[in-house]
């Protein structure tokens, strides 16, 4: 291919990030759901985990099932964990890429065709940000931190966090990739707005700018 392709291929890089609200949790999504997934839903003690879980394997399944003209309890989701074979890794399916997160009142699934991540926290304005920092920020990400007070400061810490996050989701490393390391090359970050409580970012491997859309995934669940 020609530089000139290659750049037009990169300029079409496309993400769809749907949220949903945790309180859309209904018991009857459990039908799509596979064994594998069953079995991680009963495992979950609090009413709001097993919500979370519920919503993110719906939305994926939903998404998906629209996306292949599938009903959505035939999308085949594989969830194999690279380090153990336990069915708790990134949710993978053929000829698409994805990423799950959850937090507070949100749910969120991002779609692409190259590897993404996407991560939502909810900011806790009781946390010890100085703790936390120290061990997850770089020197130029503490002293733009040290600008700030308060619930701003908590703020802006879930927000580096949140990148963070987003590109080890993006690469599969999980939490033990170097949280202190800066973006790699070839990874594109950017925050998503989800109002005041929340935080969240995405990240895709590529060289190009993506374009997000964002959808409110209600309406997939009616
Ligand atoms: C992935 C990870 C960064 C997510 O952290 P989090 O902010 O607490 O949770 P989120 O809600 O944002 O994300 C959870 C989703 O990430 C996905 N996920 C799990 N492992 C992942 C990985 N290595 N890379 C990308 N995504 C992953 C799953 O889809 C999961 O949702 P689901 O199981 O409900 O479908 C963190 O849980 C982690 O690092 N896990 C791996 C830890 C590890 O070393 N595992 C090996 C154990 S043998
Ligand atoms: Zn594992």
């Amino acid at each position: 291919m020609s530089p000139a392709r290659n750049e037009q291929a990169e300029a079409r890089v496309g993400v769809e990030v749907w949220w949903v609200g945790v309180g859309e949790a209904r018991d009857e999504f459990a039908r799509d759901l596979d064994e594998v997934e069953r079995g991680r839903l009963a495992a979950y003690l609090r009413d709001v985990d097993k919500a979370r879980f519920l919503l993110g394997v719906t939305l994926v399944r939903r998404v998906l099932a629209q996306r292949f003209s599938l009903p959505a309890a035939r999308v085949v989701l594989d969830r194999t964990c690279p380090e153990c074979a336990k069915p708790h890794g990134k949710v993978r399916a053929a000829g698409v890429e994805l990423s799950v997160t959850h937090s507070g009142e949100l749910v969120g699934v991002a779609v692409a065709d190259r590897p993404v991540g996407l991560d939502v926290e909810k900011v806790d304005p009781g946390m010890d940000v100085d703790a936390v920092a120290r061990v997850a920020l770089t020197d130029a990400e503490m002293r733009e931190l040290s600008g700030y007070d308060g619930i701003a400061k908590a703020r802006a810490f879930t927000t580096y966090w949140t990148r963070k996050e987003a590109v080890v989701k993006a690469t599969g490393e999980g939490l033990r990739g170097d949280l202190r390391a800066t973006v790699p090359e070839g990874v594109q970050v950017q925050d998503l707005d989800v109002g005041v409580d929340h935080r969240a970012a995405l990240a895709v491997i590529s060289n190009a700018t993506p374009v997000v859309q964002v959808h409110d995934g209600t309406w997939l669940l009616g």
